[in-house]
C-alpha cells in the first residue's frame, strides 16, 4: 500500500489508473468502514482510500480538536484489507486558502442533520467534490449509516453531471444493535449499555409500520418518549420519504426511520429503511 500526503505525487500516481474505486473516510477506521472497503474490492481497479478530518463540516464546536486521530492504526488497517492507495494530505495542502468557494447544497440539506448542523453539507459536499476532483474515481462508496449524507452526495454527483457511480454501505452493527461510530468510544460503562436504545426504538416504528400501523406521527411521539424518559436528549426521530427525506407519506413503498439523540455528552445519529407493501 502507498501513503500519499501530497497532492502532486497523488495525481502522478493515479495518473496511468483506468478504474478507481474511492473511499473517503475521517480515519478512526473500524468494521463499518470495513464494510465499504470490502465492497470497493469487489470492484477490480485500484482501490483509494482517504483519511482526512474536515474541519469545514464541524462548526464553531470542539468536536473537531474531539475528534481521534488514530492515523498509525488505519494505515495498518487499510494496508491489512488490500488498499492501494492511501491520502492522507494536511489541512495545508486541502485548504491552502481560505475555502471561499463552497458548495451550496439544495433544501435536503437545510433538514433533519442540516437543522441542528448549520453548515455542516456545506463542509462535507464540498470537502467531498474536492476528493473528487483529486482521486478522479470512477466508483465511490458511502455508508447508509450516514444516510441523508448519503442522498447529498447522490445528488451532488447528479446535478453536478458528475461520471461517477455511487454504491453504498450496509450500517454495521454490535450485537445489541448499536450502530458503529467513532463517537462510541466516548461512551461510559452506562451510556454503552443504554445507546443501544436508539436502535431498539427505530426497530419498534420499523415493525410497527411493515406490519400495517400507519399512525405515523403517533410512532414518531412514542419513540421521542421512550428516549426523552430514559434520559436521552432528543434532536429528532422523522420518518421520511426514502432519498428525498420528503415527509413520508402513507402510500409511498420505500421509507426511512432517522434518529439523533445525545446520550450525556456524545450526540448519536441512526436509520432504518422500511419497506411498506402498497
Ligand atoms: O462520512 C465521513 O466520514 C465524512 O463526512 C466524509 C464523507 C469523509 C467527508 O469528510
Amino acid at each position: 500500500m502507498e501513503i500519499i500526503t501530497d497532492i502532486p505525487s497523488l495525481r502522478l500516481r493515479l495518473k496511468s489508473e483506468h478504474y478507481v474505486v474511492f473511499v473517503p473516510t475521517m480515519g478512526n477506521l473500524h468494521e463499518g468502514h470495513l464494510s465499504l472497503i470490502q465492497i470497493a474490492k469487489q470492484r477490480s481497479g485500484c482501490l483509494v482510500a482517504s483519511i482526512f478530518v474536515n474541519r469545514l463540516q464541524f462548526g464553531e464546536t470542539r468536536d473537531f480538536d474531539q475528534y481521534p486521530r488514530t492515523l498509525i492504526e488505519d494505515f495498518k488497517f487499510l494496508e491489512n484489507h488490500g488498499v492501494d492507495v492511501v491520502f492522507a494530505p494536511t489541512e495545508k495542502d486541502i485548504y491552502p486558502v481560505l475555502q471561499e468557494f463552497v458548495i451550496e447544497p439544495p433544501p435536503l440539506a437545510n433538514i433533519l442533520e442540516g437543522e441542528f448542523r448549520p453548515g455542516f453539507f456545506s463542509g462535507v459536499a464540498t470537502l467531498v467534490l474536492k476528493l473528487f476532483n483529486l482521486v478522479q474515481p470512477q466508483l465511490v462508496i458511502f455508508g447508509k449509516k450516514d444516510y441523508q449524507q448519503l442522498c447529498v452526495i447522490r445528488e451532488m454527483i447528479r446535478q453536478l453531471n458528475l461520471s461517477i457511480e455511487i454504491d453504498e454501505g450496509e450500517t454495521v452493527r454490535t450485537s445489541d444493535g448499536l450502530a458503529l461510530s467513532s463517537r462510541n468510544r466516548f461512551l461510559n460503562g452506562e451510556e454503552r449499555t443504554e445507546a443501544a436504545c436508539l436502535f431498539q426504538v427505530l426497530s419498534k416504528i420499523k415493525l410497527e409500520i411493515e406490519t400495517g400501523n400507519k399512525n405515523f406521527e403517533e410512532l414518531q411521539n412514542t419513540a421521542r418518549e421512550t428516549l426523552i424518559s430514559r434520559g436521552w436528549d432528543v434532536d429528532y426521530i422523522a420518518l421520511r420519504q426514502g432519498n428525498t427525506l420528503a415527509p413520508a407519506q402513507i402510500n409511498n413503498g420505500a421509507l426511512v426511520v432517522l434518529g439523533a439523540a445525545k446520550l450525556g455528552k456524545t450526540r448519536l445519529i441512526d436509520n432504518l429503511e422500511i419497506s411498506v407493501e402498497i
